[in-house]
């Protein structure tokens, strides 16, 4: 192959799927081949590079990006510099046995090596090998070398993403996940839970707020056992209201920062104190994400959520008595090995309680190396099809219901993006986390302002300004 040097001229595209967590590292590798002399390129056909930040966590998932991968290649008979760049869940599960399957394939990537990035691209152009670069480095917390190398993919947080979703930007906390749930590929395609230093995390919250955000949110798989590897190992005293209250307290005392949210929090660690902190710090807005999975006790003892159900709804009870009005939102998982039709209705039941803003449901699907998969009385496909239409038929009542509510109310809309198809018109996010269009004659990208709610639907209200 041709010897190529990195010029102004080369492009980058790159196509995200799953988690917020994938769309951090998928700006993380823009920046880091920005500083590598790459721009943004507007589409997949002007590209010298194409990176696939992929999600392994259905089955579903996976076949979307191989079925990409199929199309994109095509586009190296027109174009025989463009490197094609497997990056994320799908890289690090299947990477190895891809990268046989799709000769098209040049870098391979996993979650733990996105530092990586540049130098991979930068040889496979040079010498036309195919580059892989799988696994996880094994962290020494007391080498502080080491630990600056382990989070180098931190570097250059604070570069502009070319315009893209300026105002509200991710700051991961914790890579990995040690729970192990029986349904859930995640802690093997992302490795055990690390969490970075608090100190590494308010200077980039920092960083990007001086840069012009004015939202921030922390990710992490399960952010609230933030820092408990950092106390055993201690880096952290142990202090009255655990690591994460701690941290989200600092963050939020960032000057000109004007809202802070995290995801995911899972249930089982969620804490009394971080209820509170609710009713306390305001720049964490009315809205929280609490993943659920089933309303049934069997079932969650069978995927080892290690919460009950009486204990979810104990632990959103703290929530509601620090913010009565809170919004939650959830994920629910339909079909689990076992499911039977009765497990099915106490999960039905705990939605039609809970009042969610919204949920996520999702048909049970069987992954490799979880233990789930062994599981006997796997559910039948089209069971776990009816079982998702119900539930999902009967959220968007209770959604529509919720929505209804907000008409008349004034709200402070904090706007985020302007609409591609229909110029004039923005969309923002309430504290309750209700997406609101509304129009505006100039930009208002940024701004937090007092919106008069005027209309409703089941993914959006609508509002008018300047009331
Ligand atoms: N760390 C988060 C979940 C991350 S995965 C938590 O513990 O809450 C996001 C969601 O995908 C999960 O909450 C679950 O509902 C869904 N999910 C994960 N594995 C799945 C599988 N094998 N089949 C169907 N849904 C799954
Ligand atoms: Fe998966 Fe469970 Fe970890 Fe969430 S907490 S990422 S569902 S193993
Ligand atoms: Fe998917 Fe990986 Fe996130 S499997 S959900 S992209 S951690």
């Amino acid at each position: 192959m041709e010897t190529q040097t990195l010029t102004e001229s080369q492009k980058v595209h790159i196509e995200t799927w799953g988690c917020q967590m994938n769309v951090a590292d998928s700006e993380k590798m823009f920046a880091m081949m920005k500083e590598a002399k790459y721009s943004m390129a507007a589409q997949p056909e002007e590209a010298d590079l194409i990176i696939l930040n992929t999600c392994h966590i259905r089955e579903k998932a996976k076949h979307k990006v191989v079925s990409h991968i199929g199309r994109i290649k095509e586009l190296k008979k027109t174009n025989p510099n463009l490197t094609i760049a497997l990056a994320g869940c799908v890289a690090q599960a299947e990477g190895k046995k891809l990268a046989i399957e799709i000769p098209a394939i040049d870098v391979i990537i996993g979650p733990g090596k996105i530092d990586q990035l540049p130098d991979l691209v930068r040889e496979h152009k040079a010498k036309g090998t195919k580059n892989i670069a799988l696994g996880f480095e094994k962290i020494d917390y007391h080498n502080e070398r080491k630990t600056k190398e382990h989070q180098s993919v931190y570097k250059n947080i604070e570069t502009s993403l070319d315009g893209k979703n300026e105002v509200s930007r991710f700051v991961t906390i914790q890579q990995g996940c040690d729970n192990f749930c029986t349904f859930c590929v995640v802690p093997f395609t992302r490795g055990r839970e690390i969490s970075y230093q608090p100190q590494d995390i308010v200077n980039q919250a920092q960083q990007l707020v001086n840069n012009g955000a004015q939202e921030i949110t922390l990710l992490g798989q399960n952010v609230n056992s933030y820092g408990q590897d950092l106390i055993k190992n201690n880096i952290l005293p142990l202090t009255t209201n655990g690591p994460f209250v701690d941290l989200l307290a600092t963050v939020a005392n960032i000057k000109d920062l004007k809202r802070l949210r995290f995801t995911t929090s899972n249930p089982h660690d969620f804490t009394k104190p971080l209820a509170k902190l609710f009713a306390e710090q305001e720049k964490l807005g009315k809205y929280i994400h609490l993943p659920v999975q089933s309303g049934s006790n069997q079932i969650l003892a069978t995927m080892k959520r290690k919460v009950s159900v009486e204990e979810y709804y104990e632990k959103v009870s703290w929530l509601r008595k620090s913010v009565p009005d809170i919004a939650i939102s959830t994920d629910l998982i339909v079909g689990f090995p076992g499911e039977t039709d009765e497990d099915f209705e106490q999960t039905y039941e705990l939605v039609k309680n809970m009042n969610y803003s919204f949920i996520f449901a999702f048909k049970y699907s069987p992954r490799k190396n979880t233990a789930a998969i062994r599981f006997k009385d796997q559910i039948d496909e089209n069971i776990k099809s009816s079982r998702l239409q119900r539930l999902n038929q009967l959220q968007n009542k209770i959604t529509l219901a919720l929505n209804e509510q907000e008409v008349g109310q004034i709200r402070n809309v904090l706007f985020l993006y302007e609409s591609k198809k229909e110029p004039g018109i923005y969309y923002g996010r309430t504290p309750h986390f209700r997406l609101v269009r509304a129009h505006s004659a100039s930009s208002i990208i940024g701004k937090e302002l007092p919106v008069k709610i005027n209309g409703f639907n089941a993914t959006a209200l609508t509002g008018e300004l300047n009331i």
